[in-house]
Formats: C-alpha cells, structure tokens, sequence
C-alpha cells in the first residue's frame, strides 16, 4: 500500500509536540509541513519537507492524503482561503486541532471538504504519553481507521461521539497538563514556605510527580483507593487531603477551572 502523507499546517507547541511524536514513533505516513519558519520544522526532523505558503506547496506538486491545521485559531479564517484549490484539486482528509473550531465552520470556511474530523491532543503526545480526542461526521470505516493509526502513534486514543461534548472534553484533557503543572507548581511555592531543610525543593517536587505517576501505571487502582493507600487513619496525609478537600474545596475549584476553560473553548469558536 502506497504511504499516506499527512500535510501539518503549523508547528509551533502542539504542532511541534505532535511532529515529535509522529517522527520518533517511526509512523507509517510520511509527513510535509507549511509553517512561516523552517527552523521550527528543522529542529524536531531536518528531513522533513517544508514549505512557508500553501502556493509553494502546490507548486512543488505534492498531493496530500490528510491535513490537519494546528494554528491559533485567531489565525485560521485568515489563512484557510489559501488552500480551498488545494483541497478541491487532491480532495484530502481535513483535520484541525483548533481549540473551539466546530467541524460545521471548518466545512462552512472550506467548502470544498468532504471529509473532516476533529483531533484534540496534549502535550505529552512528543513522547507517546499523550491523549488524543477525536470526532469526525459519517467517517466511512476506512477513513475511521486512517485517523485513527495517525493518531495511535502518540498516546491513548478517544472517540467523542457527540461534538457537543468536544468542548469539555478539551478542558479536561487538553488543557490538562497545564493544570497538573499548574499544581504541580503551586505545590512547590508552598514548599517553600516551609522549612523542609532542602536546597532543591524543584527536584523533589518533579520527582514526586513522576514517581506518582509511575506508580499509577503499574497499579490498577482507582486513585480513591491509592491515595487512602497514603493515608493512614489518624496519619499526616489524611490530616492533610482533609484540608485540601475540606467541604469539596478542590473539587469545587477544579470543577470551575474545567467550566472556565470549556467556556472559553465556546467563545473562541464563536469569534
Ligand atoms: N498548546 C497546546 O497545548 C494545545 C493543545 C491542544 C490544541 N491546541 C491548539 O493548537 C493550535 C496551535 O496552538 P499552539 O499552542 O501550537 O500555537 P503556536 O505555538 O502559536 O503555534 C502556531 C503555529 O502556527 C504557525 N503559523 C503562523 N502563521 C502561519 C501561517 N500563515 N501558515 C501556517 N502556519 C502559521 C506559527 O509559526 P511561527 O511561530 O513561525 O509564526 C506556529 O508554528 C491552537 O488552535 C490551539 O487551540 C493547542
């Protein structure tokens, strides 16, 4: 079977991040990238084919299977009318990462798509750790399957059946690594002003964030039962869960942050 080449439009962090992952994976499509820099593209695979415009690209004559834009979506509606030729000419698999990006303005931007789907990835897919959502409208089977061995590559893999639910699902998980490293890095400031006796207190923090994780993937608990593993009646970490979840207090402030950024996600693709 002929190799599928996927045509990554952006590179800056996600479409980087998803470069990285796509390339150390040793994926079976082949890849061809516009973005304005090369060096963006150099820096993660020098061999990969790049192109500043979408009018280069064309000329070079190269023919894509898939696309997938990963610009900000403030940029998208400027750019996207460059590459209604390309799209009418090779008829390709359209996808965005478009945080807010609704497949119904996709195709109303870019009328001459016929099949597009929607990809929502984290940042831990440069190291095949990541999570990716996806949703796509009457996918036939064999598109379903394309989608879904690009994306395989990089992590764990979901199908959103409704896209009404695309925007939540992006609070949790793609915004999600910068929320645990938002914890992670509060935690560390409130080390600080204890007196811990250490001069790395970053060290610790970063340790303890990848061994918790470590052993969550090594133990088939739910994380209920691992954190009452720490636990011990009348012992310091139940005294301390008790303040942080006193009357649901986290709970509360993290079920606001995921409505917050689930919002937003509303808001950015209503502009
Ligand atoms: N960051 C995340 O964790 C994350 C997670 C999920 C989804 N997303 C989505 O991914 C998209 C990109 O976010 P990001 O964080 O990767 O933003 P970013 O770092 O600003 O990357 C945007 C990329 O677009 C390039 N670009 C600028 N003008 C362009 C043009 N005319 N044609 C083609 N490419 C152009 C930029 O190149 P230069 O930098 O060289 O100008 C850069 O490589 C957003 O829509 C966001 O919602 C992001």
């Amino acid at each position: 079977m002929r190799q599928k080449t996927l045509l990554l439009i952006g590179c800056g962090e996600m479409g980087g991040n998803l470069l990285k992952g796509w390339v150390t994976a040793s994926s079976s499509f082949s890849f061809h990238v516009i973005t304005p820099h090369q060096t963006s593209v150099t820096k993660i695979a020098p061999h990969i084919p790049w192109f500043p415009t979408p009018e280069a690209y064309q000329a070079a004559g190269l023919c894509p299977d898939m696309m997938l834009f990963a610009v900000r979506p403030q940029l998208f509606q400027q750019i996207a009318p460059a590459y209604r030729t390309l799209i009418e000419k090779h008829n390709p698999i359209v996808g965005s990462i478009i945080a807010g990006l609704a497949t119904k303005a996709l195709q109303e931007t870019l009328p001459e798509i016929h099949t597009c789907f929607r990809a929502m990835p984290n940042l831990p897919v440069a190291t095949h750790e990541g999570v990716v959502g996806l949703m796509g409208q009457h996918l036939s089977d064999s598109n379903r399957t394309l989608i879904e061995t690009l994306f395989k590559a990089l992590g764990l893999v979901v199908w959103i059946k409704d896209e009404s639910c695309f925007n939540d699902f992006t609070a949790l998980s793609g915004c999600g690594p910068g929320i645990v490293y938002a914890f992670f890095s509060a935690l560390l400031e409130a080390a600080k002003t204890l007196n811990t006796g250490i001069e790395d207190a970053e060290a610790v923090v970063k340790q303890l964030l990848q061994g918790s994780a470590a052993y969550v993937a090594s133990h088939e608990q739910p994380f209920e039962t691992l954190a009452a593993q720490v636990a011990v009646p009348g012992g310091m970490t139940e005294q301390a869960i008790h303040t942080l979840q006193h009357n649901h207090a986290l709970t509360t402030l993290l079920s606001g942050t995921l409505a917050a950024a689930s919002h937003h996600g509303e808001k950015l693709g209503k502009k």
